[in-house]
C-alpha cells in the first residue's frame, strides 16, 4: 500500500508571517492525520521558518527547486546541501513553470533530480503536457520521454522512493481539471514506463501524484483512482482551511 501524500506548492507566494501564521493555523488542523504524508513547499525565503514551525508535526518542508552544484558562483541559486539546512526534506523539480518559463529540459531536471537524491532530499519530479500536445494526441509520448529524460541515472531503488507528480499544463492555475479517467490514464502510463526504467517493484512503490486545478470539491474523486496516491496543489494550498479540506478527501479516497 502507497501512502497518500498531499504537497502544497505555494509557487511566490508568502511572507514569513504569512508563511507562519498558515502552520500556526493548519498544523492543529492536521494534528491527526498519521494516515497521509503531507508536505508544503513555501519560497526559499520562508522555508527555515516553516520548517521550525512544523518542527512539533508530521508536516514535512519542501523546497521548489534547487541548483545541481552543491555551491560555486551561481548567482541567485540555492543548492540541496542548503535546503536541507534549511530543513527541507523534499523537493519539487521539474515544474512546468521551470520548463516554460525558466527554459529547463529533462537533462537538467536529471542533474537536479542526482543532486536531491545526493543529498538526502526526496524529489517530487514533475511532468505534464501542454494543451497542444494532447490534442495532437502526443500525451503519453511526452510523458514517457520525460519520465526517460529526468529520471535518467536513477536506481530502481532511487526510483521506488521518489515521487512522480503529473500535471497537465493545461490543468494549471486555470480551473480546468482533468477528469478522473483522464488522470488515471496518465497515471497508469507513468507507472508502466516507470516499470521500464526501474522494474515493477520500484515502480509499484513509487507515489505519483495528480496536480493541476485540485480544490476540495474534486480531490476525492481524482484521489480515488488506482494509480493516484495523492496531489501537488497550487492555488487551493494558499488557504489552510483549503489545503486541510483536500488532506481530508484524499484520506477518504484511499479508504
Ligand atoms: P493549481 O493547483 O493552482 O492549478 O497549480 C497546480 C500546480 O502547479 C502545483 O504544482
Amino acid at each position: 500500500m502507497r501512502t497518500p501524500l498531499l504537497a502544497a506548492n505555494w509557487k511566490m507566494h508568502k511572507t514569513v508571517p504569512d508563511a507562519v501564521g498558515f502552520v500556526t493555523a493548519f498544523a492543529p488542523r492536521v494534528a491527526a492525520v498519521t494516515d497521509a504524508d503531507i508536505v508544503l513547499a513555501p519560497p526559499f525565503t520562508a522555508l527555515a521558518a516553516v520548517a521550525d514551525a512544523c518542527r512539533n508535526s508530521r508536516v514535512a518542508v519542501a523546497g521548489q527547486n534547487l541548483h545541481w552544484a552543491s555551491q560555486g558562483a551561481f548567482t541567485g541559486e540555492i543548492g540541496a546541501g542548503m535546503l536541507v539546512d534549511a530543513g527541507a526534506t523534499h523537493v519539487i523539480l521539474g515544474h512546468s513553470e521551470r520548463r516554460q518559463l525558466f527554459g529547463e529540459d529533462d537533462a537538467v531536471v536529471a542533474r537536479k533530480t542526482r543532486a536531491a537524491i545526493d543529498a538526502g532530499l526526496t524529489p517530487i519530479v514533475c511532468v505534464g503536457e501542454t494543451l497542444d500536445q494532447r490534442e495532437a494526441g502526443e500525451t503519453l509520448t511526452v510523458l514517457g520521454r520525460q519520465l526517460e529524460g529526468s529520471l535518467a541515472g536513477v536506481t530502481p531503488a532511487e526510483i521506488a522512493a521518489l515521487v512522480v507528480a503529473y500535471e497537465p499544463v493545461w490543468a494549471i492555475g486555470t480551473g480546468r481539471t482533468a477528469t478522473p479517467d483522464q488522470a488515471q490514464d496518465a497515471h497508469a502510463h507513468i507507472r508502466r514506463r516507470l516499470a521500464e526504467i526501474g522494474g515493477d517493484e520500484a515502480a509499484d512503490r513509487c507515489r505519483l501524484l495528480y496536480g493541476g486545478s485540485v480544490k476540495p470539491a474534486n480531490a476525492e474523486a481524482i484521489g480515488g483512482q488506482t494509480d493516484v496516491d495523492g496531489a501537488l496543489v497550487g492555488g487551493a494550498s494558499l488557504d489552510p482551511g483549503s489545503f486541510a479540506e483536500i488532506v481530508d478527501a484524499a484520506r477518504r479516497a484511499a479508504l
